[in-house]
Protein backbone atom coordinates (compact mmCIF):
# COMPACT_ATOMS: atom_id res chain seq x y z
CA UNK A 1 0.00 0.00 0.00
CA UNK A 2 1.16 3.40 -0.79
CA UNK A 3 2.74 5.23 2.04
CA UNK A 4 0.16 8.44 2.20
CA UNK A 5 0.96 10.56 5.04
CA UNK A 6 -1.25 13.78 6.09
CA UNK A 7 -0.49 17.33 7.75
CA UNK A 8 -3.37 18.70 9.09
CA UNK A 9 -3.32 22.34 10.15
CA UNK A 10 -5.35 23.19 13.57
CA UNK A 11 -6.02 26.92 13.56
CA UNK A 12 -7.76 27.16 16.39
CA UNK A 13 -9.05 30.51 17.31
CA UNK A 14 -6.26 32.51 15.69
CA UNK A 15 -6.12 35.39 13.50
CA UNK A 16 -8.69 38.32 12.02
CA UNK A 17 -9.67 38.57 8.86
CA UNK A 18 -6.38 40.70 7.36
CA UNK A 19 -4.49 38.32 9.05
CA UNK A 20 -6.13 35.19 7.08
CA UNK A 21 -5.79 37.47 3.78
CA UNK A 22 -2.36 37.56 4.45
CA UNK A 23 -1.95 33.79 5.42
CA UNK A 24 -3.65 32.79 2.67
CA UNK A 25 -1.45 34.59 0.02
CA UNK A 26 1.70 33.13 1.34
CA UNK A 27 0.54 29.10 1.62
CA UNK A 28 -2.11 29.18 -1.53
CA UNK A 29 0.73 29.02 -4.29
CA UNK A 30 2.72 26.34 -2.33
CA UNK A 31 0.69 23.78 -1.66
CA UNK A 32 -0.16 20.98 -4.20
CA UNK A 33 -1.11 18.16 -2.16
CA UNK A 34 -4.70 17.00 -0.76
CA UNK A 35 -2.43 15.26 2.29
CA UNK A 36 -3.01 18.63 3.72
CA UNK A 37 -5.94 19.28 5.55
CA UNK A 38 -6.71 22.96 6.89
CA UNK A 39 -9.11 23.58 9.77
CA UNK A 40 -9.59 27.43 9.99
CA UNK A 41 -12.65 29.08 11.98
CA UNK A 42 -15.83 28.22 10.60
CA UNK A 43 -16.30 32.16 9.41
CA UNK A 44 -13.28 32.13 7.65
CA UNK A 45 -13.66 28.54 5.86
CA UNK A 46 -14.97 29.91 2.30
CA UNK A 47 -12.01 32.04 1.95
CA UNK A 48 -10.00 28.77 2.14
CA UNK A 49 -12.08 26.82 -0.32
CA UNK A 50 -10.84 25.16 -4.00
CA UNK A 51 -7.51 24.95 -3.24
CA UNK A 52 -5.35 21.76 -3.57
CA UNK A 53 -5.46 21.19 0.13
CA UNK A 54 -8.36 20.04 2.00
CA UNK A 55 -10.55 22.12 4.05
CA UNK A 56 -12.01 21.02 7.42
CA UNK A 57 -14.35 22.26 10.24
CA UNK A 58 -13.08 21.87 13.79
CA UNK A 59 -16.27 21.14 15.50
CA UNK A 60 -20.30 20.89 14.16
CA UNK A 61 -23.56 19.73 16.11
CA UNK A 62 -24.85 16.12 15.86
CA UNK A 63 -28.18 16.64 14.75
CA UNK A 64 -28.58 17.70 10.86
CA UNK A 65 -30.64 20.61 11.25
CA UNK A 66 -32.64 22.02 14.62
CA UNK A 67 -33.02 25.20 16.98
CA UNK A 68 -29.38 25.20 17.74
CA UNK A 69 -28.05 28.37 18.15
CA UNK A 70 -24.75 29.06 17.19
CA UNK A 71 -24.42 25.33 16.42
CA UNK A 72 -23.35 24.23 12.29
CA UNK A 73 -24.35 21.08 11.10
CA UNK A 74 -22.08 18.27 9.55
CA UNK A 75 -24.62 18.51 6.47
CA UNK A 76 -24.18 22.43 6.59
CA UNK A 77 -20.27 21.96 6.34
CA UNK A 78 -20.54 19.43 3.45
CA UNK A 79 -22.89 21.50 1.22
CA UNK A 80 -19.71 24.55 1.86
CA UNK A 81 -17.33 22.21 0.44
CA UNK A 82 -16.00 21.08 3.89
CA UNK A 83 -14.71 17.47 3.58
CA UNK A 84 -13.64 16.77 6.94
CA UNK A 85 -14.14 17.47 10.62
CA UNK A 86 -12.18 17.58 14.01
CA UNK A 87 -13.96 15.57 16.65
CA UNK A 88 -13.48 15.15 20.41
CA UNK A 89 -10.12 17.58 20.39
CA UNK A 90 -8.99 18.19 24.16
CA UNK A 91 -9.88 21.57 24.82
CA UNK A 92 -13.47 20.44 23.33
CA UNK A 93 -14.06 17.94 25.73
CA UNK A 94 -11.76 19.91 28.46
CA UNK A 95 -14.10 23.35 27.75
CA UNK A 96 -16.93 22.39 26.76
CA UNK A 97 -17.85 19.11 28.86
CA UNK A 98 -17.86 17.25 25.66
CA UNK A 99 -18.04 13.29 26.86
CA UNK A 100 -17.45 10.84 24.91
CA UNK A 101 -21.30 9.90 24.30
CA UNK A 102 -21.34 13.86 22.63
CA UNK A 103 -18.00 12.72 20.80
CA UNK A 104 -19.75 9.45 19.37
CA UNK A 105 -22.73 11.13 18.11
CA UNK A 106 -20.63 13.73 16.33
CA UNK A 107 -18.84 11.07 14.58
CA UNK A 108 -21.47 8.77 13.23
CA UNK A 109 -23.42 12.06 12.07
CA UNK A 110 -20.56 13.65 10.75
CA UNK A 111 -19.63 9.93 9.06
CA UNK A 112 -23.59 9.65 8.00
CA UNK A 113 -23.52 12.89 5.77
CA UNK A 114 -20.22 12.04 4.45
CA UNK A 115 -17.63 14.04 6.30
CA UNK A 116 -14.26 11.81 6.94
CA UNK A 117 -13.47 12.34 10.75
CA UNK A 118 -10.48 13.12 12.40
CA UNK A 119 -10.83 11.71 16.17
CA UNK A 120 -8.51 13.27 18.86
CA UNK A 121 -7.85 10.89 21.71
CA UNK A 122 -4.96 11.52 24.19
CA UNK A 123 -3.99 11.09 28.44
CA UNK A 124 -3.46 13.75 30.77
CA UNK A 125 -0.18 14.41 32.81
CA UNK A 126 -2.27 12.84 35.76
CA UNK A 127 -3.59 9.47 33.77
CA UNK A 128 0.37 9.31 32.93
CA UNK A 129 2.00 9.49 35.57
CA UNK A 130 -0.70 6.81 36.64
CA UNK A 131 0.07 4.59 33.73
CA UNK A 132 -3.81 5.29 32.76
CA UNK A 133 -2.48 5.89 28.93
CA UNK A 134 -3.66 2.80 27.36
CA UNK A 135 -6.73 2.37 29.31
CA UNK A 136 -7.97 5.80 28.76
CA UNK A 137 -7.12 5.46 24.92
CA UNK A 138 -9.03 2.04 25.09
CA UNK A 139 -12.20 3.92 26.91
CA UNK A 140 -11.90 7.18 24.56
CA UNK A 141 -11.80 5.09 20.96
CA UNK A 142 -14.57 1.82 21.99
CA UNK A 143 -17.13 4.62 23.10
CA UNK A 144 -15.98 7.26 20.48
CA UNK A 145 -16.08 5.14 17.42
CA UNK A 146 -18.68 2.98 18.68
CA UNK A 147 -21.27 1.68 16.23
CA UNK A 148 -18.68 3.06 13.33
CA UNK A 149 -19.29 0.77 10.75
CA UNK A 150 -16.80 2.19 7.66
CA UNK A 151 -13.43 2.96 9.40
CA UNK A 152 -11.61 4.15 5.90
CA UNK A 153 -12.92 8.19 6.59
CA UNK A 154 -11.81 7.77 9.98
CA UNK A 155 -8.11 8.75 11.15
CA UNK A 156 -7.16 9.09 14.95
CA UNK A 157 -5.17 11.46 16.19
CA UNK A 158 -2.95 10.57 18.97
CA UNK A 159 -2.59 14.28 21.48
CA UNK A 160 -1.48 13.96 24.55
CA UNK A 161 -3.32 16.52 26.65
CA UNK A 162 -0.01 17.56 28.69
CA UNK A 163 2.04 18.32 25.06
CA UNK A 164 -0.49 20.07 23.27
CA UNK A 165 0.47 23.95 23.55
CA UNK A 166 3.70 23.16 26.17
CA UNK A 167 6.44 22.41 23.77
CA UNK A 168 6.73 19.42 25.70
CA UNK A 169 6.95 16.41 23.11
CA UNK A 170 6.88 12.52 24.17
CA UNK A 171 10.04 10.89 23.77
CA UNK A 172 9.98 9.08 19.70
CA UNK A 173 9.98 5.74 21.46
CA UNK A 174 6.79 6.49 23.13
CA UNK A 175 4.73 8.31 20.21
CA UNK A 176 5.77 4.58 18.48
CA UNK A 177 4.27 2.44 21.04
CA UNK A 178 1.20 4.39 21.83
CA UNK A 179 0.06 4.46 17.56
CA UNK A 180 1.01 1.13 17.73
CA UNK A 181 -1.32 0.47 20.64
CA UNK A 182 -4.02 2.32 18.99
CA UNK A 183 -3.33 0.52 15.40
CA UNK A 184 -3.58 -2.64 17.31
CA UNK A 185 -7.00 -1.68 19.71
CA UNK A 186 -9.00 -0.55 16.16
CA UNK A 187 -7.16 -3.98 14.52
CA UNK A 188 -8.57 -6.03 17.39
CA UNK A 189 -11.87 -3.96 18.41
CA UNK A 190 -13.59 -3.76 14.77
CA UNK A 191 -11.18 -5.71 12.66
CA UNK A 192 -10.11 -2.78 10.42
CA UNK A 193 -6.46 -2.90 10.02
CA UNK A 194 -5.82 -0.28 8.56
CA UNK A 195 -6.59 2.61 10.57
CA UNK A 196 -4.27 5.89 10.34
CA UNK A 197 -2.79 7.40 13.30
CA UNK A 198 -1.17 10.98 13.38
CA UNK A 199 0.36 12.60 16.10
CA UNK A 200 -0.24 15.86 17.48
CA UNK A 201 0.85 18.10 20.57
CA UNK A 202 3.92 21.20 20.46
CA UNK A 203 4.41 20.03 16.65
CA UNK A 204 6.50 22.74 15.24
CA UNK A 205 9.27 23.14 12.83
CA UNK A 206 12.08 22.44 14.68
CA UNK A 207 11.06 18.74 15.99
CA UNK A 208 9.24 17.87 12.95
CA UNK A 209 12.52 16.17 11.31
CA UNK A 210 12.79 13.88 14.50
CA UNK A 211 9.08 12.94 14.75
CA UNK A 212 9.37 12.32 11.56
CA UNK A 213 11.13 9.11 12.27
CA UNK A 214 8.49 7.57 14.33
CA UNK A 215 8.16 4.56 11.99
CA UNK A 216 4.41 3.83 11.94
CA UNK A 217 3.55 7.69 12.19
CA UNK A 218 0.75 8.63 9.72
CA UNK A 219 1.40 12.17 10.08
CA UNK A 220 0.78 15.24 12.08
CA UNK A 221 -1.77 17.35 13.67
CA UNK A 222 -0.29 20.94 14.24
CA UNK A 223 -1.94 23.64 16.08
CA UNK A 224 0.02 26.75 17.11
CA UNK A 225 2.82 26.56 14.34
CA UNK A 226 0.44 25.69 11.99
CA UNK A 227 -1.18 29.93 12.18
CA UNK A 228 2.38 30.49 11.03
CA UNK A 229 2.98 30.21 7.52
CA UNK A 230 6.24 29.40 7.05
CA UNK A 231 6.69 27.27 9.99
CA UNK A 232 3.86 25.37 8.62
CA UNK A 233 5.25 24.91 4.98
CA UNK A 234 7.90 23.57 6.50
CA UNK A 235 6.34 20.78 8.22
CA UNK A 236 4.53 19.94 5.15
CA UNK A 237 8.13 19.76 3.15
CA UNK A 238 9.80 17.68 5.94
CA UNK A 239 6.37 15.27 6.08
CA UNK A 240 5.40 14.99 2.56
CA UNK A 241 8.59 15.42 0.84
CA UNK A 242 8.57 18.44 -2.14
P1 LIG B 1 -0.29 22.58 19.43
O1 LIG B 1 -1.81 22.08 19.32
O2 LIG B 1 0.40 22.15 18.16
O3 LIG B 1 -0.38 24.07 19.56
O4 LIG B 1 0.30 21.92 20.63
C1 LIG B 1 -2.13 20.85 18.79
C2 LIG B 1 -3.62 20.67 18.83
O5 LIG B 1 -4.26 21.22 19.73
O6 LIG B 1 -4.18 19.99 17.99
Amino acid sequence: MVDRKYVVGNLKMAMKKDDVIQYLKRINDKIYSNQVILFPSSIYIPYFLNQYYKVGIQDVHFESIGPYTGEISPSQAKSMGVSCVLVGHSERRRYFQETDGVVNKKVLKSLSEGLSVILCVGETKEEKDLLKTDRILKKQITYDLRDVDDFRQVMIAYEPVWAIGTKVVPKNQEIQKTIQYIKDLVKQEYGYPDIKVLYGGSVDAKNIDTICQVRNLDGVLVGNSSTDAEQFLHIIEVVLGK
